[in-house]
């Protein structure tokens, strides 16, 4: 690359503020030439008759007994899906490509935080599934008994995952960068019989002890009578005679013999901690059938894979949702190629995603708004250190995308080339929901766009009658797709009434509030606990958020509602600023003025504080409950989710006591 050739900061940040006016942006021609889906019929042909349409899509799959039944749904909100077929995740993901010639294909570049490489082929991971299958089975895990893991972003997680899914027991993974209270619980309300998990999880070019501190509570689990332990760092640690096992010597000795076990489309396939608004987690539970072929078809449909062609990378990790989806079933079940990565974004530098783009040519990258945001903050010399030209498809989760970073992703990562496929969906959903078919879809910055083929979304009021557009409203799904939770672990009750008390028992209520414009676009604003009212008017911190990112000197903020004597609520905003700069009382009026513009003089923040960091949880959501907690006085509520513990401590001296 010729370094002469790139544009400065200050070429992009012109060049991007001009594109801030541009609203539309379709699909590139020479994307859309080689795009498998080029045209909008599919919509139509979904919409005719959305359960024959969902049961071709799950022809893509192996069965080993075709279903009787495409759809159950005498008992909604409990729904069935392809009743009575038979079918294994792991034989989807693996021996069907291996038994097709293709087990030398790589399944996972894998890459180390210390920069160690390992290519894991699709043969290497069936072997090693079959071999941790007859591990498990040997330890008296049978087809329902759930098994916990709580691994790093190595390759032996997709293996611990895929072992459990050969023979039926569900897993519960608990995200690497978990506390072991939250471990703790998760087995608990699970009754997990067994454990894989590590020696010691590197961070940073530190390591922390994990088996140490997994030990520290398994006394108080009893249901755990097995714990699996991948030498990660090789550290000494403390085995317990007859309950835990060295990973490499259990697996070592084990058969490689083990047939996938033929289950019932609607057999548990996970568990999957959610953090809701209230203290508990919530277990969502996935089956079998439904969720793959939901799975499956958005993976290769709004990521236009090719295999033979395409590299992909998620950067999730695969303790959410994300990772299930698309790090382990979605990319193994289309036999792609993907990227795992074990480390940090800025480790050892801040260009170690683009290195990992430009060494394994990656051509379909997926990631998280607040990543862009941090990557922006950090400035495009780390991206222009390293060739991007084999991407071709950008995409998006986990909150709303504010058009600024949208515009800077796709110009700065995506070179103008690549569409930006923002996906909007849930830990609950399973499977991606709206979200731009790629060749098809004109895209809307800030907008997830439009509901996928087969899937009902609506903007209701709280009757359950469709919005005006561009009038804010719930966001509800309609119609039943294969990959939607089936229910809460052990907690039917908590199911119904969580998502289809709202309205009816075939009506799913999300919990984000949204707008849909005209043209039918879906714009999210973001949860409906996280609505501020002031004055009476009804406001998502999310929307207030992105306008005050939006002004060229913030790179980021976090907005709640404080108590106040006038109007109710008042709009408090965390601000970090774009590099070095010093907030001043001439930038307040800056920011407050830009929000009065973007959204009105009722959006404008009261109360700004200056910060360098916010709350959030591992995932990157802003956690504004503790904002809320340290702007009223309150002690502070469960941190156990927070990424850096730090951040609270530097908060609290921003209010008096008076203040609150
Ligand atoms: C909530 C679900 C799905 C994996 C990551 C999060 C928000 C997610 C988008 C998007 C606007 C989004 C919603 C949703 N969200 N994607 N593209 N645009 N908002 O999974 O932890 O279950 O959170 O994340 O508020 O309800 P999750």
């Amino acid at each position: 690359m010729e370094a002469t050739t790139k544009p400065s900061a200050e070429q992009i940040e012109r060049e991007l503020a001009e594109l801030l006016e541009k609203e539309t942006f379709e699909p590139p021609a020479a994307f859309r030439e080689t795009a498998l889906i080029a045209n909008d019929s599919v919509y139509d042909e979904a919409a005719r008759d959305p359960q024959a349409w969902w049961a071709t899509q799950a022809e893509a799959l192996d069965w080993f007994e075709t279903w009787d039944r495409v759809l159950d749904d005498s008992d909604a909100p409990f729904f069935k899906w392809f009743v009575g077929g038979k079918l294994n995740a792991s034989h989807n993901c693996l021996d069907r490509h291996v038994e097709a010639g293709r087990g030398d294909k790589v399944a996972f570049h894998w890459r180390g935080e210390e920069g160690e490489e390992r290519d894991v082929t699709y043969a290497d991971l069936l072997r090693d599934v079959k071999r941790l299958a007859n591990v498990l089975k040997d330890r008296g895990i049978e087809p329902g008994d759930v098994v916990g893991i709580y691994l790093p972003m190595i390759p032996e997680v997709a293996v611990a995952m895929l072992a459990c899914a050969r023979i039926g027991a569900p897993h519960n993974v608990v995200f690497g960068g978990f506390a072991p209270d939250a471990v703790k619980e998760r087995m608990e309300f699970s009754e997990a019989k067994a454990l894989i998990t590590v020696d010691q999880a590197r961070r940073k070019g530190k390591s922390a002890d994990i088996k140490p501190a997994v030990d520290e509570f398994l006394d108080e689990v009893p249901s755990v009578e097995t714990v699996i332990v991948v030498q990660n760092t090789g550290a000494d640690v403390p085995m317990r005679e007859g309950r835990d096992l060295f990973y490499d010597e259990a697996i070592e000795s084990a058969s490689e013999d083990c047939p996938a076990e033929p289950l019932d489309a609607e057999h548990p396939l996970y568990v999957l901690y959610s953090s809701g608004s209230t203290a508990k987690p919530k277990g969502i539970l996935h089956t079998t059938g439904g969720y793959l072929t939901g799975v499956a078809w958005t993976q290769k449909y709004v990521f236009d894979l090719k295999p033979d062609e395409d590299v992909f990378w998620c950067s999730a990790d695969v303790g959410w949702v994300t990772g299930h989806s698309y790090i382990v079933y979605g990319p193994l079940m289309n036999g792609v190629t993907s990227v795992m990565y074990e480390g940090a974004p800025d480790y050892p530098d801040k260009d170690i995603w683009w290195q990992l783009i430009e060494r394994h040519g990656v051509t379909v990258f997926y990631t998280a708004p607040t990543a862009i945001r941090a990557c922006m903050k950090w400035g495009v010399e780390y991206p222009q250190r390293h060739d991007l030209s084999s991407l071709r498809l950008l995409g998006t989760v986990g909150e709303p995308i504010n058009p600024k970073a949208w515009l800077w992703y796709w110009k700065v990562i995506g070179g103008g080339r690549c569409p930006i496929v923002d996906t909007w969906w849930q830990t609950e959903t399973g499977q991606i929901m709206i979200s731009p078919l790629p060749g098809v879809t004109t895209a809307k910055p800030g907008s997830a766009t439009l509901p996928l083929p087969g899937i009902d979304a609506a903007v209701l009021d709280e009757d359950g009658n469709e919005t005006p557009a561009d009038e804010q409203g719930l966001l509800a799904l309609r119609r039943t797709w294969p990959g939607m939770l089936r229910t809460l672990f052990r907690d039917p009750d908590r199911y119904r009434e969580t998502y289809f008390s709202k309205w009816d028992e075939r009506t799913y209520f999300v919990g984000d509030a949204a707008r849909r414009d005209a043209d039918g676009y879906f714009w999210i604003v973001g949860r409906v606990d996280d609505v501020v009212n002031v004055s009476g008017h009804r406001l998502s911190t999310a929307e207030v958020e992105s306008a005050i990112v939006s002004h060229p000197r913030v790179a980021e903020a976090a907005v709640i509602g404080q108590r106040d004597e006038d109007t109710g609520q008042a709009i408090c905003a965390f601000v970090i600023l774009e590099g070095d700069l010093e907030g001043s009382a001439e930038l307040e009026r800056e920011v407050r003025e830009h929000v009065a513009q973007r959204i009105g003089k009722l959006a404008r923040p009261k109360r700004i504080i200056w910060t360098a960091d916010v709350p959030k949880t591992r995932s990157g959501k802003i956690m504004r409950r503790l904002l809320r907690d340290i702007a009223e006085g309150r002690e502070l509520g469960d941190v156990t989710t927070l990424r850096e513990p730090g951040v609270m401590k530097d908060l609290e001296g921003k209010f008096s006591e008076d203040e609150r």
